[in-house]
């Protein structure tokens, strides 16, 4: 059975009263083919549409009915045990008791107390599943995080044509099985802490001019973003950018160079990983003036200075297992600067892009890319949007978490 869809899948399946009960049945079967361990709970009315023991008899387990039969805390031990829930068919009333959070019989209790996430498969009367009442419990609970898989429109028991059938069952298979990858991929980062800094610095002259960079940190905010949906905790130190705070991240705004470095330094000591995606100035103004400079005062040049290299005032000095990965924005000898940028700041990754390139670079919603390790290898990559290659950073990032130090 190893490869099968399902292999190691510990399921909860919630039947309800509904004429599409039958239709479980044909799922269980699927289901236990594929690899999944099934255990039924059925409201009391389901019962009364197919017998307990049938699903006793495909799933090889005992079927929960009631609250009171059984071991006691059977039912929670259950929900805590299983992997994910699905309910199939769900019935109004069913979608509605759990909105509301009641728990006065077993698939209540169940759902209630279950840690995993829970797909739904309704099934009722298309005037049923327009109700405000059903469309509000809908609502609340993909607000909350369940899944949704159908109703299919279609001939009704009623008798009506409309909304309200059942999906088929490979469409509920594909939907728990696109819920599953969603929930593995959740996990994925779960335990890391990633810092990562995106857009430009700004070196003021004086409060109303700066020295700058095009940078818009749409880079940075992808790679944030898609730490965060693998369930990393994320810090963000961004430059000005009008780019909405990714969710799950902790964002820190920061103006300058001087600000950027102090934020990572705040910051890095509690990291796995540092993304420096900030386009970080390299010079500012000698002298900040405090007041706007007047033209008729103006002496027609700005003497600049260097500004700390953040990456580098790193280098030797980071916590052990800490992966750090460089950009490297280049015009000219992509491959050679990022090399060299590689190894005098310390890197296990760097990305090198040729900011001169079409579709790559400053204010574009896609990126072309080489990633060179600290091995020496080299992964050129095609024009991406700056989603995927965020991900494809992160899946090498992880990597390099495993193989190349020692886990924190
Ligand atoms: N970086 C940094 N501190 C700086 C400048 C850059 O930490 N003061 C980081 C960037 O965030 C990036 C990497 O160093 O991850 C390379 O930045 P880049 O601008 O490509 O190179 P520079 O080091 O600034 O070198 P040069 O200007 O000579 O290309």
């Amino acid at each position: 059975m190893t490869g099968a869809r399902f292999h190691g899948v510990r399921l909860l399946l919630g039947v309800c009263g509904s004429i599409a009960a039958y239709k479980s049945v044909y799922l269980v079967r699927r289901l236990t083919e594929q690899g999944a361990t099934v255990h039924v709970a059925m409201t009391g009315a389901a019962t009364r549409f197919v017998t307990p023991l049938t699903f006793e008899t495909v799933s090889g387990n005992p079927v929960m009915t009631d609250l009171f039969s059984g071991p006691p805390n059977r039912h929670i031990e259950l929900a805590e045990a299983v992997d994910a829930a699905l309910v199939a068919p769900a019935t109004a009333n069913t979608l509605a008791r759990h909105a509301a959070g009641i728990a006065d019989d077993a698939l209540g209790t169940l759902l209630l107390a279950l840690r995993g996430p829970l797909l739904v498969a309704p099934a009722m009367d298309g005037g049923m599943w327009d109700h405000p009442a059903t469309r509000a419990n809908v609502d609340t609970l993909q607000a909350r995080g369940v899944a949704f898989v159908g109703p299919a429109s279609g001939p009704l028991a009623s008798g009506l044509e409309g909304v309200g059938r059942v999906a088929e069952v490979p469409e509920i298979l594909d939907a728990l099985e696109a819920m599953l990858a969603d929930v593995r991929v959740a996990a994925s980062m779960a335990g890391e802490h990633v810092l990562v800094t995106a857009g430009a610095t700004r070196e003021h002259l004086d409060p109303v001019r700066f020295l700058s960079n095009p940078s818009t940190g749409r880079m940075g905010f992808a790679v944030a973003a898609e730490a965060a949906r693998r369930g990393a905790r994320v810090t963000l130190v961004a430059g000005p950018s009008e780019l909405p705070t990714p969710p799950g991240c902790t964002r820190l705004d920061v103006t300058s160079a001087a600000d950027m470095a102090d934020a990572v330094r705040a910051h890095v000591g509690g990291a796995s990983m540092l993304v420096m995606c900030a386009a970080v100035s390299d010079f500012r103004p000698a002298v900040r003036h405090p007041h706007k400079v007047k033209k008729d005062a103006g002496e027609g040049h700005v003497a600049l200075e260097r500004t700390e290299d953040i990456l580098k005032s790193l280098a030797g000095r980071t916590p052990e297992g800490l992966v750090k990965v460089g950009f490297a924005a280049e015009t000219e000898d992509l491959l050679a600067h990022a090399r060299r940028k590689l190894v005098e700041k310390d890197l296990d990754l760097i990305v090198a892009n040729d900011v001169t390139q079409p579709g790559a670079g400053f204010r574009v919603a896609t990126n072309r890319a080489t990633l060179i390790g600290r091995d020496g290898s080299e992964q050129a990559l095609d024009i991406l949007p700056k989603a995927r290659l965020a991900a494809l950073i992160l899946d090498r990032a992880v990597a390099l978490r495993q193989s190349v130090r020692p886990a924190r």
